[in-house]
């Protein structure tokens, strides 16, 4: 969600206003995300760098976080009609207390929803993550559970953050940057890129159409010829 600092700065406001309209947005296009049948959608959130951003800043978008996680938690029966699952990823032991918390009610209260899955990624980087399955791979070699040589794709599939998510299809950045920034590392290795200039804050649910048109006109061959 790129672009919530240049969309305040062109209109001479503080950086935080920009958090502030990218929440919005994120909620209008997950919702938009479940209403045209979308099974999984993940927005990155906050990034393990995102820390080295002013404290006042890190604050605020914890702030949002807090509030919007506590609105989920009101918002339960309009969750559950629109069946929507919230996940998170990251290191999240590393966010204040209150915030685990919540994160875990609305995992816990969202469980069995079953229209989309809406993954945050929240104080998380790819590389990390995969650093974290290989922890757990060596530890499960170590303890004789597995046998190192015969360990498969497959395997880390299901140590990384998401087993039970699909590969991504779909990437979109908006803002104009062109990079992938640490962003689900393993599960983008065939996704499609979608860019835009668009600021996140002026992110539409109609651009979402777009990208997903543009999507379904791509020939996917996964490394195979046509
Ligand atoms: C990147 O844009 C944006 C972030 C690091 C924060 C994104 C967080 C939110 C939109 C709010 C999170 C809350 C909820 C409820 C999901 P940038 O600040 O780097 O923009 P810039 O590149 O223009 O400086």
């Amino acid at each position: 969600m790129d672009g919530n600092g240049r969309w305040a700065k062109e209109r001479g406001l503080p950086r935080t206003e920009g958090h502030k309209i990218g929440a919005e947005v994120f909620e209008k296009i997950c919702d938009h995300c479940c209403d045209i049948g979308i099974p999984c959608v993940s927005f990155y959130a906050f990034s393990t760098e995102n820390w080295a951003r002013p404290q006042e800043e890190v604050a605020q978008i914890m702030d949002l976080l807090r509030h919007w996680l506590q609105k989920a938690e009101e918002r339960q029966e309009e969750n559950r009609r629109r069946g929507i699952r919230l996940r998170f990823i990251g290191e999240m032991s590393k966010l204040p207390d209150d915030i685990q918390q919540l994160a875990q009610d609305a995992q816990k209260k969202t469980k069995a929803h079953s229209n989309m899955i809406c993954n945050l990624a929240v104080n998380y980087g790819g590389r990390q993550e995969i650093l974290q399955a290989a922890k757990r791979l060596a530890l499960q070699c170590q303890r004789r559970e597995k046998d190192p040589m015969s360990l498969t794709e497959e395997d880390i599939s299901k140590a990384i953050y998401t087993p039970e998510f699909p590969d991504m299809d779909l990437l979109i950045r908006p803002s104009g940057e062109l990079r992938i920034s640490n962003f689900l590392l393993w599960q983008s290795a065939y996704a499609e890129f979608w860019y835009s200039n668009t600021l996140w804050p002026d992110f539409t649910t109609q651009e979402l159409d777009k990208a997903v048109a543009d999507f379904a006109q791509r020939g996917r061959r996964f490394g195979g010829a046509q």
